[in-house]
This record gives C-alpha cells, structure tokens and sequence, in this order.
C-alpha cells in the first residue's frame, strides 16, 4: 500500500513547522513541492528550505509540479472550479501513480492547514472514492494565517462566548458574510472590506504574515482603509503577488 502525508508546514514562518510534521517528513521517500502563479518560486523555496533543514534521517526524492490555475475573467465560477478540480485531481493522479512506488510514503506539503482553503483533502477523497487508485493518508495539522494574524496583533478572534465567522473576500464583497461579529477574511482580491465602511468595525490586517516582508495595520476601518489599500497596491506591485488576511468586528462595548 502507498501512504501519503499531507503536512501543513504553516503560513509563512519555516518556524510555524511543528515536531509532528518533523516527524512526519522523516517517514518520507518522496516529497511533492507544488504551487502556483507568481507566487510559486518563494513558496516552493519555503518547502525546499524545510526539508533541507529537517529531513535528516533518510535519503527522500523531491518531485515538483506546477499546480492548475482556474481560469478567470469572463467565464461562469463554478464550472471554472471544477474543471480547476479536475485538473488537480488528474495531476495527484499522476504524481501518486508515476513518481510513488508500492510501499512507500510521499508528502504533500501544504500551506498553513490543509483543512483551511484548500483543495489537497478533497481532492484526494476524491480518488479514493473513484475507486481505481488505493493509499492510506493522515493529515498533520499547520498553523494557518488566521492564527498568525491573531497572534501578530495579539488579539482574541472571538468576543466571549461569541461567534468567529472565516470568509472569503470573494463572499464578502457579494454581501454573503453572516452577522457574526468577529468576521476573519481571505482570499481577497479586490480590497472587499471597502464594502464595510462606515459601520464604526476595527479591522486587523496583515500581508506576508511569518516572512520578513509581514505587514500589520489595525484601526477602526474608516480610518485606516485607504492605507491598507495603498499598502496593498504598493505590495502587489512590488512583489508580484500579495496574501493577507484580515480580521473585521465591532469595537468592544
Ligand atoms: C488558499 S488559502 C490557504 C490558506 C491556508 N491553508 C491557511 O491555513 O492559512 C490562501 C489565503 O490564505 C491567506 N494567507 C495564507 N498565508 C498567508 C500569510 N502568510 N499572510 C497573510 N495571509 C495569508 C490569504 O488570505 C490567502 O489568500
């Protein structure tokens, strides 16, 4: 049988990597290095530094590949995540398939916390499910963005005994967040905390968080939007790609 690892190495911090992925990435033969866009060379230099650093008990292979992009701009976004899927899923395909010999174990590197805004979990449930392919896998908790924004501005997410809602800047922007009153935001690619204005909320925010380009700004929202959105703007231009997280509520009472 093949086993496979999905490791969350955390968001940002090679310090982030817990003993128990440590441990995990020293049962390794192969480790999958996989990302994306612009993004792609910082983030798989990350994963290459953890295994340099903490793979010291046996020899390992890496095999890299470049993650599938959904197509954007005029086309319907559901069927474009789909067939998003179903390449991803051809590509774990292949990699188990070719690069994965009976009775070895392999690693799937993932960003924070796989059970966090991705795709690895779903879309190996997925192959099993389909029936022509058999592995055993675990899964080996990440810190996530979320908790280094809370740690990085020290504060609680949630109010006491209340609600924290995670959302999407995408479900932000089309009015779809619920009323909980501690709102945490990702994937946000169009300044979406804009649509709150007004409503005297405090925002937390923070891009790169972990790395050594981590920007913080926190405030009452009316305040300090524009500057997260020049800061934005500026970091985007400079780096090419911008990942930040945010954390939306109302002022304690
Ligand atoms: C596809 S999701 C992956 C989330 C990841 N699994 C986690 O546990 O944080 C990518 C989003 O996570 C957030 N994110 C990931 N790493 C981050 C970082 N270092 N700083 C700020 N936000 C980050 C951003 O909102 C980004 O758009």
């Amino acid at each position: 049988m093949k086993t496979l690892l999905v490791i969350g190495i955390g968001a940002g911090n090679p310090d982030f990597i817990t003993l128990q992925a440590i441990k995990a990435l020293n049962r390794c033969d192969v480790v999958f290095l996989m990302d994306k866009g612009p993004s792609k060379d910082t983030l798989i230099d990350l994963r290459r530094e953890l295994c340099q650093r903490h793979i010291t008990e046996r020899p390992y292979r890496l095999v890299e590949a470049r993650i599938p992009e959904r197509q954007r701009g005029e086309v319907d976004y559901r069927a474009s995540v789909q067939a998003l899927n179903r390449d991803k899923q051809h590509l774990f395909e292949q990699l188990i398939n070719e690069q994965l010999a009976e009775g070895e174990t392999a690693a799937f590197l993932v960003w924070g916390d796989p059970a966090l805004y991705d795709s690895t979990l779903r879309i190996l449930q997925q192959i099993l499910a389909g029936g022509a392919m058999q592995f055993e896998y675990q899964v080996i908790p990440g810190i996530t963005s979320v908790q280094a924004l809370a740690a990085q501005h020290k504060v609680p997410l949630n109010r006491i005994g209340r609600s924290v809602e995670i959302t999407t800047g995408r479900r932000l922007a089309a009015g779809q967040a619920s009323a909980a009153d501690s709102l945490v935001v990702m994937l946000d690619a169009e300044d979406s905390f804009q649509q709150l204005r007004h409503q005297g909320l405090d925002i937390y925010w923070g891009a790169y968080l972990g790395t050594a380009d981590e920007r913080l700004i926190s405030g009452r929202l009316d305040e300090v939007a524009d500057e997260i959105c020049r800061v934005r703007r500026e970091a985007r231009q400079a780096h090419g790609w911008i990942m930040d997280t945010y954390l939306l509520r109302k002022p304690e009472a």
